[in-house]
């Protein structure tokens, strides 16, 4: 308080203003220093907040790339006789009759059905259990569950 007093009266003389403003700087620089270590503890708290962000967003990643492996295969596999958007819409499924994959006869059977017919064929359905994992047939039939979800909509 004195030392303030002090700056503020060299300040009306000016002729010792350069001493007063070094009166009044040192608290800011305080100030500052106190700010720093507040932005250092603010970072480290932001970086544990990324770290978890990152972990949260990879999981999700893991779980659309499975999904999408679905997606996948279903592209490579299927979508030559069931079209990309499983309507059948296609020359080679419309000669076959493939199957509308977001129709209701479709979409009532059980994924155990669903698997059944992707592994072992069903007329001119061909059988994809030497092709394809246990894995990949669940992901796929999953896949074949969201045409299912789009035709409601
Ligand atoms: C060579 C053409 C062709 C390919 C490739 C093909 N399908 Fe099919 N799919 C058909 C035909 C044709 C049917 C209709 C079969 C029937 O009912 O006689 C069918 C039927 C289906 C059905 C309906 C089964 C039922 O029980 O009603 C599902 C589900 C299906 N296919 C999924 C798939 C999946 C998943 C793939 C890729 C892994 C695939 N299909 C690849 C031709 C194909």
């Amino acid at each position: 308080m004195k030392l303030h007093s002090n700056g503020l009266a060299a300040s009306k003389t000016g002729r010792i203003l350069s001493k007063g403003f070094r009166i009044i700087d040192c608290p800011k620089t305080i100030i500052v220093e106190d700010e720093l270590v507040e932005q250092g503890r603010r970072f480290h708290f932001m970086t544990s907040i990324g770290w978890i962000l990152v972990s949260i967003v990879a999981v999700c990643q893991l779980g659309n790339a499975q999904a999408s492996s679905g997606a996948a295969t279903f592209k490579s596999k299927c979508a030559l006789c069931h079209g990309a958007d499983g309507t059948g819409n296609t020359t080679l499924g419309k000669q076959l009759q493939a199957a509308n994959l977001g129709s209701k006869e479709v979409q009532k059977k059980t994924d155990a059905e669903l698997h059944k017919t992707v592994h072992d064929g069903n007329g001119n359905m061909p059988p994809f259990g030497e092709q394809l994992s246990d894995d990949e047939i669940t992901q796929v039939v999953k896949y074949v569950r969201h045409f299912g979800k789009m035709a409601k909509k």
